[in-house]
């Protein structure tokens, strides 16, 4: 597989969006919230160059496309993430492909009513954006290709590949 951002790259990023986030919040405490199950690498490497008091909390996305649902409706596990009312909080999430999930997520976090909410993706793919939503911190642009690695998989395989390398011949999932 060709690899598309090496391990160091990424290393090398992830100190630079750590140091962003550390003057952003100027040491005030931070609630994490990580999307299952992509981006569990991503957090842990980042969440170890922050410099805050931060609570981790987590939740699943899964969008059904299937016929007995509306294409792209976003079915949320939120079992998992702590009360956010008055709380500063920062989504993590592996890729930002055509944004509906992170758009939806940020909606429906919303009204819990933190006290801020800001999103950062590892990767955001051009050219693929369907919703006006930016997310605040990015890693890296890549182009419109299906990537693993890094926690992001192809049917639950290459999650613990330590780079970003593009799947050549993946079938449009
Ligand atoms: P969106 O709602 O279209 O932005 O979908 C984002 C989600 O789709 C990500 O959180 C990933 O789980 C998945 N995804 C999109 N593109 C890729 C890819 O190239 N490789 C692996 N997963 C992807
Ligand atoms: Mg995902």
């Amino acid at each position: 597989m060709e690899i598309l951002i090496s391990a160091e790259q990424i290393q090398k990023r992830i100190a630079e969006l750590a140091h962003e986030i550390n003057a952003a919040y100027a040491r005030h405490p931070i609630t994490i919230i990580g999307v299952l199950t992509g981006s569990l690498i991503f957090l842990a490497d980042l969440v170890r160059q922050l410099e805050l008091p931060i609570q981790i909390g987590l939740l699943q996305a899964s969008s059904y496309r299937g016929a007995a649902t509306t294409p792209g409706e976003l079915q949320l596990s939120t079992a998992m993430v702590p009360p956010l009312k008055g709380r500063h909080v920062l989504i993590l999430d592996d890729i930002f492909d055509t944004g509906q999930t992170l758009a939806s997520l940020t909606e429906h976090l919303r009204e819990k009513e933190p006290l801020s909410l800001r999103v950062a993706v590892l990767l955001r793919k051009i050219g693929r954006q369907r919703i006006a939503f930016t997310p605040d911190y990015i890693g890296f642009d890549i182009p419109d290709v299906f990537v693993v690695g890094y926690g992001m998989d192809f049917n639950d395989e290459y999650r613990n590949l330590p780079h970003v390398a593009i799947l050549a011949d993946a079938t449009a999932p």
